[in-house]
């Protein structure tokens, strides 16, 4: 495991912006997620070694804030609001049915990731959009007032297509 030089240099100058290095964790951390897609123990030992801190520092930031994984997640990272709002206006079935296209467990509880590796699907708290629930993010990107049969269209596309299955011979 290792950082690319590119991305030391970035971390370096974003370090470089705070008085306390320790001030930077955050920032580190969002920096390694964004590029390897969640936070080895690798990254957590990288981190604290950077900001000359024990690991365990870095550790309790990683397992506090929802927004950091320490899993190997999907391409494609789905994330939906089961908060109020969006539970009235029907985010259950929203999660069911993706789950269910996606051959997820719609019951089992935490993120769930496709055989493939293409899909990481999980209910979230509040997205902080409750005037347009539903909502989901697909990545970064807020998806508002989803309804059932967007989920097909997006999932009919040949890019979120699941594999076809092998030609039984
Ligand atoms: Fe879903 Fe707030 S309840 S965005």
């Amino acid at each position: 495991w290792s950082v690319p030089p590119a991305l030391e240099a970035e971390i370096d100058a974003l370090v470089a912006r705070y008085p306390v290095k320790r001030s930077a964790s955050l920032m580190v951390l969002h920096a390694l997620q964004a590029h390897f897609g969640w936070l080895s123990q690798e990254a957590i030992e990288w981190t604290a070694r950077k900001l000359g801190l024990q690991p365990i520092h870095i550790y309790e930031l990683v397992t506090f804030y929802p927004m950091f994984r320490q899993e190997p997640c999907g391409r494609w990272q789905i994330k939906i609001c089961r908060t109020l709002s969006c539970m009235l206006a029907g985010s259950h079935e929203l999660h069911r049915r993706l789950c269910e296209r996606l051959g997820l467990d719609p019951h089992r509880h935490g993120p769930q990731t496709t055989a493939d590796g293409r899909f990481t699907v999980e209910f979230v708290e509040c997205l902080a959009s409750c005037h347009t629930a539903p909502v989901l993010m697909v990545n970064d990107d807020l998806w508002e007032r989803v309804g059932p049969e967007q989920v097909e269209s997006w999932l009919a596309h040949p890019e979120f297509a699941p594999p076809k299955p092998e030609a039984k011979s």
